[in-house]
């Protein structure tokens, strides 16, 4: 028997699959396209390689699925595999049609003939856990309370558009075929082998190599900021006890303004490694254009995990933010090889600037 991850090289699933493999015996095969996010070397430091088997390949392979999942007799399937920045979605939604709506819908088929085949104990046991995003409930207003697992899905982004329709893929197949399926919906995480798009890896690197730190608009927009070891902690508990059919909101109650994020991380890196010239990290801070739609705010109510499976996160978000700091002042072969030349001509063209 094993679980089946999909998109297990990227931030989110790196994290889940180094922590499974640190206390499970049962292997995990991860399915990953291997896009620009993910990035097979994170397992050169898995502690017990043999309980991981990478496969490169499309969650919406359904031969390939098919076959994994007979083959390895997996007995849960967590699905992380997305396109998952908002700003990619904007300049080039196609690909996240194709991955987040097109290819779940494959998996999902995959997963029901094999599932609908097997005996039934494992039949019953059978989990398909789906790893979803807060953003689908759209934008919150300043006073309004935060999301609950009954909030009815409004989502503004491409990107948040595409998972909200995996989602709803995910539930009719629950509704309809009765396949048992978990949906969680996290708020924003941080923490080790976050690739250096999303906005705190980003101010991490740009900060440390005297680049702008690009604060879209106002810079007040507000997200709820979750350790992603609290995330995996959560989804672990949720694969183990959750109840098929439901949903289950994950979120750290850390809602924190952008700049709060970019002034305490300049904070962080001002005592930690401070600038040759001795002026602060804030004097690198630089207003740019505003993200078209952008969500002005997202909250996360928890009460749910929190009452019926008992998660509580570890971390809040000063010792959790200063952690990161010292991951990536450590881990700069990592970012060594996770820049390539796709990351310049990235940054080139959302940020407007020559990147050398
Ligand atoms: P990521 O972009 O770091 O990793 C995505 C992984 O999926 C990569 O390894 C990539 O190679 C793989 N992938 C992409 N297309 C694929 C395809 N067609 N077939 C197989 N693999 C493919 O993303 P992440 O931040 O680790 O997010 C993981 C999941 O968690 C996503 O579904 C995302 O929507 C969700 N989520 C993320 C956050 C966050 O803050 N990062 C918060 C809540 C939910
Ligand atoms: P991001 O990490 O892209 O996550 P999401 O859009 O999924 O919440 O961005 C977090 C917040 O930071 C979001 O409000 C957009 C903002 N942001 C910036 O101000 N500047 C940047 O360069 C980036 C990447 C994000």
């Amino acid at each position: 028997m094993a679980i089946l991850v999909t998109g297990g090289a990227g931030f989110i699933g790196t994290n889940f699959i180094l922590d499974w493999t640190a206390t499970e015996a049962e292997p995990v095969v991860n399915l990953d396209l291997l896009t620009y996010a993910g990035h097979p070397g994170n397992f050169e430091r898995l502690a017990h390689p043999e309980r991981h088997l990478l496969v490169r390949g499309d969650l919406g392979d359904r031969e390939l699925a098919a076959d994994l999942l007979a083959r390895h007799r997996v007995r849960a399937v967590l699905n992380f595999a997305a396109e998952s920045h908002v700003d990619r979605s904007i300049l080039g939604p196609a690909e996240f049609i194709r991955t987040n709506i097109v290819g779940v819908f494959n998996l999902l088929e995959a997963v029901r003939e094999y599932w609908a085949g097997l005996p039934d104990a494992p039949r019953a046991a059978f989990r398909f856990l789906q790893v979803s995003t807060d953003e689908v409930f759209g934008a919150l207003t300043p006073e309004a309370p935060a999301f609950t697992e009954t909030t009815p899905y409004a989502p503004n982004s491409p990107y948040s558009a595409s998972k909200a329709a995996a989602d709803h893929l995910v539930r009719a197949y629950r509704h309809t075929y009765d396949l048992p399926t978990l949906t969680t919906n996290c708020s924003n995480n941080y923490g080790p082998f976050q690739f250096p798009e999303k906005l705190v890896p980003l101010l991490i690197v740009n900060a440390l190599e005297g680049r702008p730190l690009p604060v879209y608009g106002d810079g007040l927009q507000r997200r709820d900021w979750l350790h992603v070891s609290d995330h995996v902690a959560a989804l672990r508990l949720v694969l183990a006890a959750g109840r098929p059919g439901e949903t289950y909101n994950i979120g750290g109650g850390q809602e924190k303004a952008n700049l709060e994020v970019v002034e305490g991380l300049c904070d962080l890196l001002d005592r930690r490694r401070p600038r040759p010239d001795g002026r602060s990290y804030r004097s690198q801070v630089t207003h740019v254009a505003d993200r078209p739609g952008h969500d002005r705010r997202y909250a996360v109510n928890a009460d749910k995990i929190q009452a019926e499976l008992g998660w509580r996160p570890k971390h809040d978000f000063q010792s959790g933010l200063a952690a990161t700091v010292e991951w990536y002042l450590a881990e700069t072969g990592w970012l060594e090889n996770v820049r390539s030349g796709g990351y310049r001509d990235w940054i080139s063209k959302q940020y407007g600037v020559a990147y050398d």
